[in-house]
Formats: structure tokens, C-alpha cells, sequence
């Protein structure tokens, strides 16, 4: 038994999202989240800032004990895994846009991605669509601005329905049946893209899939917390604590960070 903490960083509160899918397969397991909220959004950023930060951020929760990191960003996974992966000892869990599943299932043979611009360039997102939809259509589209009105707190305001609709758009006019949610912040967006979508347009994101591969690394580690008790949880933003405190439905208390 393992009671070392499991360590989750995102460019800022989005990552939540994936905290949600971990906690629930693996609640007894004690957890620390780490919110980069002052230097989001990591999308339009270079690769190399990419790298400096999840290397600073992975720093903080080596130090603070963690067994495992969950790299709980899209932006930072594809720009950034290989380099953390090849500086640290311990195991790190990445997220990848769900193209493959989108790809086997689609029946229009269009599907739609929705992520940042350091998601949408990187060589591992083009690897992957290359890998496994080399034979449909697959319509990106940057989503830029969205991250930043989540951090901001106006989830569902106007802004964020014109920007949605822009972005959709064109993958309506291709006939996408799947949307594939790229960037952990989206998640969040789920009723408003079930609002503004045709019900047969499936949404999916990696969310549950990454917490099966972090219980799978665990274990392949001998690395699993099996107490009976519920685990610790401690947030960290070095932004607006608001934010993440209503994405979590002010359920837990969030430290503020300067960090
Ligand atoms: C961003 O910081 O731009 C978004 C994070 C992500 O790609 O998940």
C-alpha cells in the first residue's frame, strides 16, 4: 500500500475535470492539484515556455510527495510529456484528444476536434491522426478564447455561446457525427454543446479513459492506495480560488498559491 499522494497539474482549472473522473474510480487514493491559473492558457504559448512550465509544475508535486503525475492538460501532454518522461523517475500519465474512438465509430465519417492551437500543432496530435483517422474527414478547429473565459468565471455567458457556435459551425456543414472534446477545460461546455449540437453528434473527451490508465499504471507500479478511508484532496490555483471553488461545486476549501 501506497499512501504518497497522486499529483494533477493543468494550465488552470480544467484539469478539475479529469480530478473528477480519478477521484471517482480511485476515491481512497489522496490527491494534490495544481492550478497554473496565472500563466493559462498554455495553447498560445511556445513549446519551450510549454516544457519550462510543466517542468516547474511537476517540480512543486515531486516535492510535495507525489507517486505519479497526471499531466492534466492537453497542451502540456503533447508538447511537454516526452521531456518530463525522460527527466523524472516516476510514472506520468498524459491526455490525448480521443480521435481513435471517434474514428472507429464514426458512421458520417467526419468527426470534429475542438483544442488548443499547442494541442492542434504538436507532432503527437499528428501522429495520432495520422495513426487512426488518415481514412475520414477530421475538421479542427482552434478553440481560441474559450480557455480564458473559464478562468475568468463566465462559463455560460453570451461570449462564450457566440464563440461556440463560430467554432461548430463548419463541422455541422461536414456532417460530423462525433465531437472530440481536445483541451480538459471543455468538459465544462457539456451543456452548452449539448444545447447548441443535433442530438446525434456524440461529445466525447479522455477523461474517463486517463483515470483507467492512472489506476493501471498504479497497480502495474504496486503503487495503489488501498485504504478503506476516503483520500486527502488539496487544490492549489495561483489565480482566482472562486473559479475552481464553483467547478467543484465548492465542495472543498482551494489554497491559493503563489506560485
Ligand atoms: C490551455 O491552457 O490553453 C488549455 C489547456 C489544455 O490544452 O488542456
Amino acid at each position: 500500500m501506497n499512501k504518497q499522494p497522486i499529483g494533477i497539474f493543468d494550465s488552470g482549472v480544467g484539469g478539475t475535470s479529469i480530478w473528477k473522473e480519478i477521484n471517482l474510480l480511485l476515491p481512497n487514493e489522496n490527491t494534490i492539484y495544481l492550478a497554473d491559473s496565472a500563466n493559462a492558457p498554455y495553447g498560445l504559448k511556445s513549446k519551450e515556455a510549454i516544457i519550462n512550465l510543466s517542468i516547474k509544475n511537476t517540480e512543486y508535486l515531486i516535492k510535495k510527495g507525489c507517486k505519479i503525475i497526471v499531466v492534466a492538460c492537453n497542451t502540456a501532454t503533447t508538447n511537454a510529456i516526452n521531456e518530463l518522461r525522460e527527466t523524472y523517475k516516476i510514472p506520468f500519465i498524459g491526455i490525448e484528444p480521443a480521435i481513435k474512438p471517434a474514428a472507429l465509430n464514426t458512421q458520417t465519417k467526419a468527426v470534429g476536434i475542438l483544442a488548443t492551437k499547442g494541442t492542434l500543432s504538436s507532432e503527437l496530435f499528428h501522429k495520432t491522426t495520422d495513426l487512426f483517422a488518415s481514412n475520414i474527414t477530421v475538421i479542427e478547429r482552434i478553440g481560441e478564447g474559450i480557455v480564458e473565459l473559464i478562468e475568468s468565471g463566465q462559463l455560460y455567458s453570451e461570449d462564450m455561446k457566440v464563440l461556440l457556435k463560430l467554432y461548430l459551425q463548419p463541422m455541422l456543414n461536414a456532417n460530423i457525427d462525433y465531437l472530440v472534446l481536445g483541451c480538459t477545460h471543455y468538459p465544462y461546455l457539456m451543456p452548452l454543446l449539448i444545447e447548441l449540437l443535433p442530438n446525434h453528434v456524440k461529445i466525447i473527451d479522455s477523461g474517463e479513459a486517463v483515470a483507467r490508465q492512472t489506476k493501471a499504471v498504479l497497480d502495474k507500479h504496486n503503487l495503489l492506495n488501498t485504504q478503506r478511508k476516503k483520500g486527502n484532496y488539496q487544490f492549489y490555483t495561483n489565480r482566482n480560488t472562486d473559479v475552481m471553488a464553483s467547478l467543484l461545486d465548492n465542495a472543498f476549501g482551494i489554497d491559493y498559491l503563489d506560485f
